[in-house]
This record gives structure tokens, sequence and C-alpha cells, in this order.
């Protein structure tokens, strides 16, 4: 058998049946059996309508609406995390969704860093991933990375805030970020288009870069149409429906999702009416393999390759090159040890701010006793001299016959 170089592949097209034509029915086989996995995020303060939307996107209640706590009540510092994970399946096609929800974001009179524990938790992730891509025996992957992070953007009218701009400049190349204006209802069609106008400038101005639907080569008109119409739909006015009330389309009577107001009703599935239809197509339907890749083949790798350059691992091999197990090995001691020397570093560090607390204390009571001595030898010598003073008056008199008297 003769092995071409690139450059003498002969191309030739089968006109007899060989049988791989086949292979694409097998891998959507396969796909079908194993099912399918989509992390998504959800981030924007509270009561903007993060759990309706994303039971609206899915058809049934994910997220439960949360509580709305009493003034009185006492409220988390920080931001918390909270998976909510659901196997949902249509037309026999399963697909494992977990939801990543915020809670707690920008709701702080001091909002600065509360993007760190979602920054943390993606990183978090992405090691959880890195350390199954690194294991002695590996096993099906579990991809837990997140795929796709829903900004929801306060329906003001005017700008992007600092805490919008601050979040996804922090974000963007760590995860697929997909910017959508929350409760879009509450705005006219102007005041949306003029936002959303804003936004993609402000978006532009500080050079964050947000999901965008890809155009390939080999894409049909229909696929190249679509993304377009997505792109320009960028960021999304969104509506989630109200789950309590039952409404009708008022022209065909038939039962809508939407909201209903004294002056109308607005359907969430009509694309007239908000781009609801536009972020689920592009979420579950026609772009959920891209941002699956672009985490993998863009966001992921380049926080994997930091990541080993940081730790002082040197890519020596071509990519084409089998992996070496000793290199491997090497790797993996040597990520294992710039974990503890981190650790240690940040034991390190604790131990020294202590010990520098207890020194300054120590001084402090130092500088005390010092004073509390001189003024006690001030008193005393003081004290001292008086009685000295005394003794040489009353030795005087006893000299003295004529003072006895
Ligand atoms: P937290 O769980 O506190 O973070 O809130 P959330 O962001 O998940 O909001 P949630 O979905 O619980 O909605 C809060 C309120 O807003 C509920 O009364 C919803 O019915 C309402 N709501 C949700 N989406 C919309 C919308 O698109 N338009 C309008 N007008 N109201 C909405």
């Amino acid at each position: 058998m003769t092995v071409h170089d690139s450059s003498s592949i002969v191309r030739k097209r089968i006109t007899g049946h060989v049988g791989f034509s086949n292979l694409p029915n097998q891998v959507l086989r396969k796909s079908v059996k194993d099912g399918f996995q989509l992390t998504a995020m959800v981030v924007g303060e509270s009561g903007l309508g993060k759990s309706t939307l994303i039971n609206t996107i899915f058809n049934s209640t994910i997220c439960q609406p949360r509580e709305v706590p009493h003034p009185a009540e006492e409220r988390p510092k920080t931001v918390a995390i909270e998976n909510i994970q659901a196997d949902i399946e249509e037309n026999g096609v399963k697909l494992r969704l977990t939801i990543v929800d915020t809670p707690g974001f920008g709701d702080f009179v001091n909002n600065s860093e509360c993007w760190d524990p979602i920054l943390q938790t993606i990183e978090d992730r992405y090691d959880a991933y890195l350390k199954q891509e690194n294991s002695v025996r590996r096993m099906k992957k579990v991809d837990t990375r997140i795929h796709a992070c829903i900004y929801f953007i306060q329906p003001t009218g005017h700008s992007l805030k600092t805490i919008d701009i601050e979040f996804m400049r922090r974000l963007h190349d760590k995860v697929n970020l997909i910017p959508v204006i929350a409760k879009a209802d509450t705005m006219t069609e102007d005041e949306v288009a003029d936002f959303k106008e804003r936004i993609v400038s402000d978006l532009a101005f500080n050079g964050i870069r947000i999901f965008q639907a890809p155009i390939y080569d080999d894409d049909d008109d229909e696929s190249v149409g679509e993304s377009e119409t997505i792109a320009r739909a960028i960021p999304f006015a969104v509506i989630g429906a109200d789950p309590t009330k039952t409404i009708r389309s008022p022209s065909s009577g038939r039962r809508i999702r939407g909201r209903a107001y004294p002056w109308g009703v607005v359907d969430v599935d009509d694309p007239s009416h908000c781009d609801f239809i536009l972020l689920r197509r592009m979420l579950v339907h026609s772009h959920m393999e891209a941002l699956r890749e672009r985490t993998q083949d863009v966001l992921y790798e380049t926080w994997r390759t930091q990541r080993m350059l940081g730790m002082g691992v040197i890519q020596d091999h071509s990519v084409f090159e089998e992996v070496d197990p000793a290199e491997k090995a090497r790797e993996d001691r040597l990520m294992h040890e710039a974990k503890l020397a981190k650790m240690e570093a940040a034991m390190k560090d604790v131990f020294r701010e202590k010990v520098e607390a207890q020194e300054a204390k120590l001084k402090q009571s130092e500088v005390e006793l010092y004073a509390r001595h001189k003024e006690m030898k001030e008193a005393m010598t003081k004290q001292w001299n008086q009685l000295m003073e005394r003794k040489q008056q009353l030795e005087s008199g006893a000299q003295d016959p004529r003072k006895k008297r």
C-alpha cells in the first residue's frame, strides 16, 4: 500500500456503492442514542425575568420563580451559583440541560467584583474538564463547561450601565455571551431599536466580543439568511410568557404564549412582537453546535493554553505527533505541583498577614508599656524628691532648737 503525501492525493468520485456514504447516518444514530448536553448560564439583576424566559424557551417549568425576600430579611452578601438540571426529550432526541443561575448579581449597594464568583465558576468547570482530559484512565468525558451565558440588560432605554460593561468585558473571552434586553414589552418598537443601536456601539467601543452566528463557506442560502437575521437582531429584545394566565390571540382566538395588557396582548412566539423566537432558535435549534464548538475550539483552548503556559508547560511537540505518556505524566505532575505551590503561597500569605498583625499588636503594647513605665518613673522620681526635701527640712529643724519651739 502506498502512502501519499497531501500533494499527491488522488481525487475520485466512486460510481458503485462502497458504503461509507452511510457514515452520517451512523453519527446521527449515535448522537440520538447518546443525547445532547447544553449548559447555559443566566446572569442579570433580580426580577428581570430570567426564570420566566428559561421556562418559556423550554416550554416547561425548569426554573421555579424565586420568592421575593421580605425587606426585613437578611440578604446574602455575595452572588450565589445555583445549578438546575433537566432531562428533556423532543421527538425521541434527548437533551440534558443545565441552567446555571446566579442570584444576587447586581443586587448589592456595592456591586464591584460581583462577577468574581461567576468567573470562578466558569474557570472551575474548565479545570474539571482539563482534569478529565489529563487523567490516566480516561473515560467518556462529561462536558460541564458553560456553552452560553445569557446576559439580561435592564430595559432602561439609555445605554449600557457600568456593571453591564464591566461584567461583559471580564467574561467575553471566557464564555459565549448572548446579551438580551429583558422585558422588552416595557418599551416601544422605536425605543427598542434605538436602545439596540446604543448597546451595539457601547459593545464595540469597549471591545466586547459577543457570540456571533458563524457563516460557513458551504452554508446554503437559507442558513446564511438565518444567521444574518440572527446577527442583526442581537441584542435580542425578549419577553417571557406569563404562565399564570390563559391568553388568546385576538385575531384567531387560539391559545398563545404571551402577556396580556389592558390594551391588547403580546405573543412571544410572533417575531413581529419580539426576538424571543430568534433567541430560542439560535440557542437550541440552529446554533447549539456552533456554541459548543466555539466553547471547545476557541474559548476553552485559549484558557487551556494560558493555564498550561502559566504553569511553565511548554509545547514542544507538533499536534500531529502522538502524545508521549511520559510527557503527559510530566505535564500532570507540573500541574499538580503548580497547584500545590499556589496553595502554599496562599497559605504563606495568610501566615505572613497574621504574623504582621501580631507584630503590630506587640509593637503597640510595647509603646504603651514604655509610656506607662516612663510615667510611673517620673511619678516616683517626683515622690522621691518630695520625700528628700521633707527629710532635709526635718533634719535642719532638729539641728536648730529654736525652730523646735
Ligand atoms: P430572580 O429569580 O429574583 O433573579 O428573578 P428573575 O430574573 O428570575 O425574574 P422572574 O422570572 O422571577 O420574573 C420576575 C417578575 O417579572 C415576574 O412577575 C414575571 O411574571 C415578570 N416578568 C418576567 N418576564 C417578563 C417580561 O418579559 N415582561 C414583563 N412585563 N414582565 C415579566
